[in-house]
């Protein structure tokens, strides 16, 4: 079997699943346009899942790497997730009544808001101030303090493979209130201790038995985000497909084959050391990026880049979104090469965190 594939979407995690099985025995081509009829799609980004795309192409009779309609509700809707995990025994924040006024506490706008429907808030104003722009319905919940993963798993319509688990840096800074991003970085393997590692295996059995007792069918990732707090780990989040950056991290650090996994069953295999990811953004990202610079990359082929936000006009490159560019390497301390390789990027509005680094 080799296939035509076509991976949906655009950003740095499609270039990078698009690296990721070029050299598969099991991928004849890689096609860019569903008119080329593709025998796969793997679906990056969670709006055409949310739309039903994945439904929709399935009935055509073509196999959809994306988690389906009835499922996508885990990351459309945060209360329907809320719902999922409260039903299945998943340890979750508590929900608050929305006067509440206990601080700190998190208030999530239940619908898709790509990464801006959620924030902790300190105080009443600060409530007051984000609630009044944020789409409704919205919720508040409990806030949590501890370590942060991101743990992706395919669900191959019978059992869960996971991979290890990941971190990624949301926040535009180092400063506490700097804004939530899509990501400004991530590496993988984070360093767990024996008991987080129990009890994430712990975690990953339940979430498989909700799947299948749920009756899900798809083939499609689902990616749990958790934080560490009273000795376990509570999800702070469902996302129905691989995480941005954490993706072009995980997808980097594989030994084995990407397509074996999704499509025979096969366990990831890791290479050595770390895989870091580092985002290139350009100045007032998240809110109004400076777009239309010119960009000229350092030759250096211990760093992998891919695209975000790039445009090509005659073979020139310029910056053109928020994030703009994923620096990618493997190593055993792979941030300090990133950032070495951020600085030498001609970009006339670059921003990058010069801060981050594997803890
Ligand atoms: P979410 O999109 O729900 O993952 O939220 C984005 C970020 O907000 C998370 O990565 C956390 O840093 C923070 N967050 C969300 N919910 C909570 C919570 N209950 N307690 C503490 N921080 C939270
Ligand atoms: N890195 C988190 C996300 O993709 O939403």
């Amino acid at each position: 079997m080799s296939l035509k594939v076509l991976v949906y979407g655009c950003g740095a995690r499609e270039q990078a699943i698009k690296d990721s099985i070029k050299h598969s025995a099991l991928c004849k081509q890689i096609v860019e346009s569903i008119c080329q009829n593709p025998d796969l799609i793997i679906f990056g980004p969670e709006q055409p899942i949310c739309d039903g795309l994945v439904d929709y192409y399935s009935s055509l009779g073509i196999k959809c790497i994306g988690v389906d309609k009835k499922f996508s509700v885990l990351e459309s809707s945060k209360l329907s997730a809320k719902k999922f995990m409260v039903n299945h025994g998943i340890k979750c924040a508590k929900l608050l009544p929305v006067e509440s006024d206990i601080f700190p506490q998190v208030v999530k706008a239940d619908g898709l808001c790509k990464g801006k429907g959620v924030k902790v808030v300190y105080n009443q104003a600060e409530k007051d101030e984000f609630t009044r722009f944020i789409p409704k319905p919205y919720f508040i919940e409990e806030y949590l303090k501890g370590d942060e993963i991101s743990v992706m798993s395919y669900f191959n319509g019978q059992k869960l493979i996971n991979f290890c688990p990941a971190r990624d840096f949301k926040r535009l800074s180092a400063d506490i209130k700097s804004p939530n991003t899509g990501g400004m970085g991530a590496y993988c393997p984070v360093d767990l201790s024996e008991l987080q590692m129990n009890r994430l295996e712990k975690y990953l059995n339940l979430l498989e038995k909700a799947l299948i007792l749920e009756g899900a069918k798809f083939n499609g990732f689902v990616y749990s985000g958790l934080i560490w707090t009273k000795n376990d780990w509570y999800v702070l989040e469902y996302n129905v497909r691989l995480g941005d950056p954490e993706c072009q991290a995980i997808l980097n650090f594989l030994d084995n084959d990407f397509l074996e996994i999704i499509l025979n069953g096969e366990k990831p295999v890791y290479k050595k050391g770390y895989s870091a990811c580092l985002t290139v953004a350009s100045e007032g990202y998240p809110y109004n990026p400076i777009i239309g610079d010119e960009i000229i990359l350092p030759v250096d082929d211990s760093v992998k880049v891919y695209f975000a936000g790039v445009k090509q006009i005659d073979n020139r490159l310029y910056s053109n979104g928020g994030r703009v560019l994923s620096l990618c390497n493997v190593s055993d301390n792979p941030f300090p090469v990133l950032k070495d390789y951020a600085d030498k990027i001609i970009m006339r509005h670059k921003i990058f965190r010069n801060d981050i680094n594997i803890f």
